[in-house]
């Protein structure tokens, strides 16, 4: 989500200071390069070695390294940096923001910032409500500054109200959300279904039938989509995954949950992409309890399960967009261009199990893309890649 982007995180003195750990390392597991600058107070609420670890980067506090005079440059740091977010936030950070004050290195880095800067406010309730400290958040929204509003909640004071720093996973979702605004957003107004995961088909309360689907391929593509604009509505089965920023999730577990919710959704869509592993059996009958097990073997009467791809191929509009995928074992093109056909996609994304780095679980995929007219073989690359790829194509069919 934030692979390979270069993120200054400001540290002010304020107990809040306690969940920059977790945003940093939320922040790094997203993909992101972190360098930490804290005030000076800022070291008596958490360690410096405690954000360092996190951080995989030294801290930043002082101008110059006292022990060997080493310049530590805010202009260089500001130029380097694609976003500068400031969390927590005191008021006394924000009041000097907004007036320009530069007594500290957090400070003097704002000013050199040339990338969008987001702030997550943390106070007391009255010190957030009081005029002064809402004049200085008007003011600092004038000049582009962005802001993670603090929740309501329990404060350090004792006190209830609002002034807690908003939740670690709320601002990494923030900082997502601010650099992809930053991207060409080329579908704008276009909403997308897009399908994930393994369905669980239920043989009993305690057994199930299921493929090993990580959803990765799909939660890839959801987040490629809602980056360049797009509306997307997710509808996933069981991942480990976490929603992927600005995306509509709707979890399911059966193929017939997720063709009900699919087939809900299709007509207020301007094209579906269809990467989920559905079950194409599921048991006749599901056990109410526990099945016991016997003396001899036992099967499983199994039935069809609906095919979602194929009624939204049959339902598809003109202008609607239709994207599958085939994964095969044998008579890899012959089977996926029949399934071209046959479910009337647009096109449909090959998926080679023969290839090492490619099909379930891992990061990278090896697929061609295949429609009527023409066939693109991709070279090994992560799963992000390739749904920037497919969205490409997407786009293309516009
Ligand atoms: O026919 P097959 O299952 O191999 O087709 C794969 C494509 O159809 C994938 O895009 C998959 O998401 C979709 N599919 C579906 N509903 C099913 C089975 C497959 O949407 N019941």
């Amino acid at each position: 989500m934030l692979k390979g982007k270069h993120i200054i995180l400001g540290v002010t003195g304020s107990i809040a200071a306690y969940k920059s750990a977790l945003l940093c390392r939320l922040l790094v597991s997203a993909g992101a390069e972190v360098k930490v600058v804290m005030t000076p107070l800022a070291k008596q609420f958490i360690t410096p070695l405690t954000m360092a670890t996190l951080s995989k980067n030294p801290i930043l506090v002082d101008f110059f390294n006292p022990e060997n005079g080493e310049w530590n440059s805010h202009v260089k740091l500001g130029l380097w940096a694609d976003c500068y977010l400031i969390a927590p936030a005191t008021a006394n950070t924000m009041a000097k923001m907004a007036e320009g004050v530069a007594d500290n290195l957090l400070l003097t880095t704002y000013l050199s910032a040339r990338c969008p800067v987001m702030v997550a406010p943390a106070m007391d309730c009255d010190m957030y409500a009081h005029c002064a400290t809402q004049r200085n958040i008007e003011r600092l929204r004038k000049d582009g500054v962005h802001f993670v509003e603090a929740e309501e909640g329990e404060l350090a004071s004792g006190l209830v109200g609002s002034g807690r720093m908003a939740e670690p996973q709320h601002i990494v979702d923030a900082v997502v959300k601010l650099l992809a605004e930053k991207k060409k957003r080329t579908l704008d107004g276009k909403h997308y279904l897009v399908t994930a995961g393994a369905t669980i088909e239920a043989i009993d309360p305690v057994r199930y039938i299921s493929n090993h689907s990580s959803g990765k391929m799909g939660y890839a593509i959801a987040e490629e989509l809602a980056e360049r604009g797009a509306k997307v509505t997710l509808v996933s089965g069981r991942t480990a995954l976490d929603k992927p920023a600005g995306v509509e999730r709707v979890d399911v577990l059966s193929a017939e949950e997720m063709y009900e919710a699919c087939v809900a959704r299709y007509d207020e869509v301007d094209g579906a992409v269809m990467c989920a592993a559905v079950a194409d059996y599921t048991p006749q009958q599901v056990a109410s309890e526990k099945i016991k097990k016997g003396e001899g073997d036992m099967s499983i009467a199994l039935k069809r399960t609906p095919d979602i791809a194929a009624e939204l191929g049959r339902r598809k509009r003109q202008g609607q967009l239709l994207v599958g995928f085939a994964m095969e074992t044998q008579n890899e093109t012959a089977n996926a261009e029949d399934k071209l056909r046959r479910k009337n996609f647009d096109f449909i994304v090959l998926n080679s199990l023969r290839v090492e780095g490619a099909g379930f679980r891992g990061d990278t995929n090896v697929v061609s893309l295949i429609d009527s007219a023409s066939r693109e073989d991709l070279p090994l690359m992560t799963k992000r890649e390739v749904a920037a790829r497919i969205v490409d194509k997407i786009e293309k069919s516009l």
